[in-house]
């Protein structure tokens, strides 16, 4: 889709972004500007500005800038388009006719959307139809009320293996629509069957209320229990969390990450509807960041078996990279969340609450862990242990925290708190990660001696082109999947191009708040401001081209017996032969 400049401008001169921000941020004037407690990054005290003047947001703590448009992409989770549209929306606009024929890809989106959708009630449907009696009856044993079973929009998927996909085809989605929604596929004799059979269907929503994919559970022994839709154009699993659309206005502050569909849902209905999930993959940094951006603390509540003990490790360390405060919840008894809230009965709600209150920081589970492992009435294992405590306080970045361990378990083990201290400073100073890179004003390399590029005129051209596909997703998924990530001679920006390339092709956006979870604070913020570089070339993906081919024949530059007798259209013809081999 692509929505003209005009068109845009005139969003932006009709919407006050003031207003708009107050909707999500409660801002103080301050002088000029309006100033609030940045959503983007938990902090306490305000460091969020919004400039009226020049229409514009800024955060001093996390670095997060931009336009309105900027401003409720991040804060809605949407893509640009989205954005627009619910801003004219909210403007009382309309986006000009014809604007949508220029992606097939958010096209096909949509489709997908509304096939999903359509999905969803059938499933719906034959869950409260004789033939899904045996479902309903299954998620009833369960525990779950009618109530949740609505709210959670579940189903039942039938065994015949092709009701589903003659409702949608009868509804107008072709054989190719609903195969890249991942519901149907064509067998090896050609007919074309449903992908979910016999199975209770759970929809998967994401923060705008699009249905983007199922998990679907076998009520016997069969294997996979679960079955999950594959990542398509509309989905990927990586960045949706599960319950996330419910769980965002109930958070007040706290979330609780549970393993699986079932947990979420029991949990929620015992009245904890800030329980999330991701969906039977580990935990990623994308999803780690979005929780984090709802709320400031997460209870990661795993199950209690050694996978889930494994993975809570694991968890811990990518949200030790948000700012959330992180606490651990084991439930008793080697059992889940839904099954510890089912054992209890009535009393299910209220024991977990207690556990809930009073379940420790990931500090204290890790040392926890720790005492289990070794049995320090044995000198040698009590010198193994303290070892292995000095090596966890030093991974720790807060020197008060550090500090109050350190006092805490010398206490605890009489031992000479000054021997820890010495033993975690070690540590620590092993830890320590090498010496930042130089950080400089994008577009200016050439200012900076130390920054050693081996071209900067292909630097320039890196960060445009990067600022390019951070701002237009659309170019960015059309055009990347032809560029290999070696024409970049800067290793920050070839990742980042990696980064960049990797989501266009599933049709991703491509912002810097979408890739911000792979880089370092410093990295981020570089990535960020290059945001506001501007190519001379108005349409991005004209501009988009343009620059590509400046990489392409700057990267030539580095063999120069090969292009040195070659004209600039030779070269170009050249790269464009290129380019179609790749594919
Ligand atoms: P679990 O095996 O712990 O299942 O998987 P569960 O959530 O307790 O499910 P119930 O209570 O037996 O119904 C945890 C999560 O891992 C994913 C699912 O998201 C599941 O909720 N999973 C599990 C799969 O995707 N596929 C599987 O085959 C199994
Ligand atoms: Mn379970």
């Amino acid at each position: 889709m692509f929505i003209p400049d005009e068109f845009i401008q005139e969003l932006k001169s009709k919407t006050d972004i003031v207003d708009v921000v107050s909707g999500y941020v409660q801002l103080k004037k301050q002088g000029k500007n309006m100033l609030g407690l940045c959503p983007f990054h938990s902090e306490k005290t305000p460091s969020f500005n919004v400039s009226t003047d020049k229409n514009f947001f800024h955060c001093f703590g996390c670095k997060a800038s931009g336009d309105v448009i900027t401003f409720i992409r991040k804060i809605e989770n949407l893509d640009y388009i989205e954005a627009v549209k619910l801003l004219a929306q909210r403007a009382g606009l309309e986006i000009p006719e014809g604007s949508g024929q220029n992606s097939g890809l958010s096209k096909l989106r949509n489709r997908i959307y509304e096939a999903n959708r359509a999905a969803a009630r059938f499933y719906y449907k034959c869950l409260y139809s004789p033939n899904g009696k045996n479902a309903l009856e299954y998620l009833h044993n369960r525990g779950l009320t009618d109530k949740t079973i609505v709210h959670f929009g579940l189903g039942y998927s039938p065994s015949s293996r092709f009701e589903l996909t003659n409702y949608l085809k009868n509804l107008g989605f072709t054989e190719d629509e609903i195969f890249k929604a991942n519901l149907g596929n064509k067998s090896e004799k050609g007919y074309f069957y449903d992908r979910f059979s016999d199975r209770v269907m759970f929809p998967i929503i994401d923060l705008r209320g699009n249905v983007v994919g199922f998990g679907g559970r076998i009520m016997s022994d069969i294997q996979p229990k679960y079955l999950n839709t594959s990542d398509t154009p509309a989905f990927n699993k990586g960045n949706t969390v599960y319950a996330m659309n419910f769980a965002k206005n109930k958070a007040d502050g706290q979330m609780i990450l549970a393993e699986g569909y079932m947990d979420v849902i029991s949990l929620h209905q015992a009245g904890f509807e800030n329980a999330v999930a991701t969906l039977g993959t580990a935990l990623t940094k994308e999803q780690a960041h979005l929780i984090a951006r709802y709320c400031k603390e997460v209870v990661i509540c795993y199950d209690a078996d050694e996978a889930g003990q494994k993975a809570t490790e694991r968890a811990i360390d990518i949200f030790r990279e948000t700012n959330a405060v992180i606490k651990v919840l084991k439930v008793p008894n080697g059992k889940d969340p839904d099954e510890f809230i089912k054992s209890n009965g009535e009393n299910g709600a209220a024991k977990f609450r207690l556990l809930l209150d009073k379940c420790g920081n990931d500090v204290e589970y890790r040392i926890a862990k720790l005492q289990i492992r070794y049995d320090t009435d044995i000198t040698e294992q009590k010198v193994e242990f303290l070892t292995e405590i000095a090596k966890l306080l030093a991974s720790l970045d807060n020197e008060i925290e550090r500090d109050a361990y350190i006092s805490k378990i010398s206490e605890e083990y009489s031992i000479d708190r000054n021997a820890l201290s010495a033993q975690t400073a070690k540590y620590a100073k092993k830890n320590e990660p090498p010496p930042p890179m130089q950080t400089y004003k994008a577009n200016n390399i050439q200012q900076n001696q130390n920054f050693n590029y081996p071209k900067s005129r292909a630097a320039n051209a890196e960060e445009v082109l990067l600022a390019l596909l951070m701002t237009n997703s659309d170019a960015a998924i059309a055009i990347c999947p032809d560029f290999p990530p070696e024409m970049f001679t800067t290793p920050l920006y070839r990742s980042v191009y990696e980064k960049i390339k990797e989501r266009a092709e599933k049709g991703l956006g491509t912002e810097p708040v979408d890739i911000s979870g792979y880089f370092s604070n410093e990295e981020n913020s570089r990535i960020s401001s290059m945001v506001y570089l501007k190519p001379r070339e108005n349409d991005p993906f004209r501009a988009v081209n343009i620059y590509m081919g400046i990489l392409e024949k700057e990267s030539r530059k580095l063999a120069p017996e090969k292009t040195a007798a070659m004209t600039d259209e030779e070269i170009m013809a050249h790269i464009q032969k290129n380019r179609k081999r790749k594919k």
